[in-house]
């Protein structure tokens, strides 16, 4: 008997399955502007001094290889929260977890066996956002977050929207550096969401992978900040992917704020269960590096110096690469890209335009046109520039 005859091929991940392509593409001039990966102006990945000496420290230092508990690290929960909320509560649940990812879909299956059906996602969002929440056992609706046209973030229809969204539900907001749009809400839209949001008995959900890629460390965690101060309760999902460049290392964390202490002690203990049923204990490696770091006046100044470098070497290539769009003779105006934040570009680029990058130039990225700015450098940027001229 054979078991597996039955099991359908299933679609690619759209941007995973990227990558493979790429990888698998022969051509010399090949350019990966898909995946949300830094890489140097050599186009190589980056291994930050402060983690390396971390490393380093942590080798010598002979630490042995015990599990972790479910929850993970507490010095290393520790320094996450004060990170990520500036202060500790201890009305603030936080357990460690392998990655943003796995915040997030801890996020979805801790609110369904709370008794969540629905959770409300932007519309644009991370391709993976649908997949994981549906896996985690909730269903999806979304609400409108970017105007296609003015190429802006609408604040007015998704405060419409909200007020539509049934009390009681679940609502995800990037925190910053919003992906695909890489257009966040200002400081006063912030504040004026988390009104809405309050007003309409709403629990926000923060997907938080890019702390220190928009404006810096606190600016890009006002949103957060600014919601428990405002008397929140809320889950966040974080990740070092990014900021410290630990993208296979599986380093996050997952918290849930609460009202007071004794519901944050039932809180950890429903999402202790859910992590022993699935992973049991997250990774020791990428937690001891961020705690490592953290604990250091020497090595977080360092890190911090090293995350701005990665910031502005981004920010200095979005703005090149719309200046050349723009001094090329583009029929767009590529200012636009001015106002966006974090690792990626949302082009406009149509899904033609897109599979023409990929066909004839060898120049990869998802076909909602979103590209990776950290995969531009001036070795290739004219290339990337006359290319999109090429097929706009
Ligand atoms: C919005 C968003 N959330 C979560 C993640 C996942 O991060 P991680 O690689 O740490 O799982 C990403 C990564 O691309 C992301 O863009």
């Amino acid at each position: 008997m054979k078991f597996f005859d039955t099991v359908e091929m299933a679609p690619p991940d759209p941007i995973l399955g990227l990558n493979a392509a790429f990888k698998a593409d022969p051509r010399s001039n090949k350019v990966n502007l898909s995946i949300g990966a830094y890489k140097t102006d050599d186009l190589q990945p980056l291994v930050l001094a402060a983690v390396k000496k971390a490393e380093h420290q942590i080798l010598t230092e002979g630490m042995d290889k015990e599990y972790l508990s479910q929850d993970g690290d507490p010095e290393y929960v520790k320094r996450s929260i004060k990170l990520v909320f500036d202060i500790e509560q201890d009305n603030i649940f936080g357990a460690q977890v392998p990655g943003g990812t796995a915040g997030v879909r801890l996020a979805g299956e801790f609110l369904a066996q709370i008794g969540g059906q629905v959770i409300y996602i932007p519309d644009p969002t991370w391709a993976n956002h649908n997949h994981v929440f549906t896996r985690a056992g909730l269903k999806v609706a979304s609400y409108p977050y970017y105007d296609t046209d003015r190429r802006e973030f609408t604040k007015s229809r998704m405060v419409e929207a909200i007020k539509r969204i049934p009390t009681g539900s679940p609502i995800l907001l990037h925190a910053c550096c919003h992906n695909p749009t890489g257009i966040d809400p200002t400081p006063a839209d912030w504040k004026e969401l988390s009104t809405a949001i309050k007003t309409q008995g709403l629990l926000p959900v923060f997907d938080f992978a890019y702390q220190g890629f928009g404006q810096g460390i606190a600016e890009d965690a006002m949103a957060v900040r600014y919601f428990l101060a405002d008397g929140h309760q809320m889950l966040v999902a974080n990740s070092y992917s990014k900021n410290f460049g630990l993208y296979g290392e599986r380093t996050g964390g997952f918290y849930v704020v609460t009202t007071d202490p004794a519901s944050a002690e039932r809180v950890k203990s429903q999402v202790m269960r859910i992590i022993r049923a699935n992973y049991s204990n997250p990774p020791l490696h990428g937690s001891r590096i961020i705690a490592t770091v953290l604990a250091s006046d020497a090595l977080r100044q360092e890190w911090e110096i090293e995350l701005a470098v990665m910031r502005e070497r981004i920010s200095g290539m979005r703005r090149a690469l719309a200046e050349g769009l723009n001094a090329g003779g583009s029929s767009v105006d590529f200012s636009f890209m001015y106002k966006q934040n974090g690792m990626f570009s949302y082009s406009g680029l149509s899904e033609t335009a897109v599979n023409r990058l990929r066909e004839e130039f060898a120049i990869y990225m998802p076909t909602n046109g979103r590209l990776n700015v950290a995969g531009l450098s001036p070795k290739n940027l004219d290339y990337i520039v006359e290319a999109i001229l090429a097929v706009l």
